[in-house]
């Protein structure tokens, strides 16, 4: 295993240019997908009834324009274009969810308390300055970062 990944923690490491995860993995409670398209409807075939598929980078679904409060036109175009991983849903017997990042401060403090007990490590590759956002972001456009990458809004004294 890559000695990287698994200082990271990871207990099996797939190299996505040679093997397809869905043949080589099975009978996972839940998957996170951050790819969406054909690797998020190949997700729901490793994943055991009753659990979780939660995407990213998918479509959102009828539910979760309900639950943004929607009108009832969009939760209708929702469950439209997400008719096909619907299907994959009731196949295998484990639910889609679409989650949108919104900033939310109980749940940072909550993050905040798990990052001092050292329960979640967060990663970071680099700290840019503020004066050097477009080097950040040029850099984040490379998408070769191993970790987040920081803009720091003050400097260090
Ligand atoms: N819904 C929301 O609120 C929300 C919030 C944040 C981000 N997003 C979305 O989440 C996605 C991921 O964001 P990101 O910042 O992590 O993107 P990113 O920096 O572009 O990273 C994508 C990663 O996916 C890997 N990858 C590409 N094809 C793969 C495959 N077939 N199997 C396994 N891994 C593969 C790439 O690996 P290589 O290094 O080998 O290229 C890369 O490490 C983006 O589509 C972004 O728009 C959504």
């Amino acid at each position: 295993m890559p000695p990287l990944l698994s200082s990271w923690g990871a207990d099996e490491v797939i190299d996505y240019h040679k093997v397809r995860f869905d043949e080589a993995l099975s009978d996972y409670d839940d998957v996170f997908d951050t790819l969406g398209g054909k690797q998020l409807e190949r997700a729901f075939s490793i994943v055991k009834p009753g659990g979780k598929v939660v995407s990213l980078s998918g479509l959102p679904n009828e539910a979760f324009a309900k639950s943004y409060g929607l009108p009832k036109w969009k939760q209708w175009l929702f469950k439209l274009v997400t008719t096909k991983l619907s299907r994959l849903e009731k196949k295998n017997g484990v639910a889609y969810h679409f989650l949108f990042m919104k900033p939310s401060g109980s749940q940072l403090a909550i993050l905040t308390k798990l990052i001092e007990q050292e329960k979640i490590r967060p990663i970071t590759d680099r700290i840019f300055e503020f004066d050097d956002i477009q080097a950040a972001f040029n850099y984040s456009q490379s998408h070769r970062a191993r970790g987040k990458i920081v803009v720091q809004m003050i400097a260090d004294k």
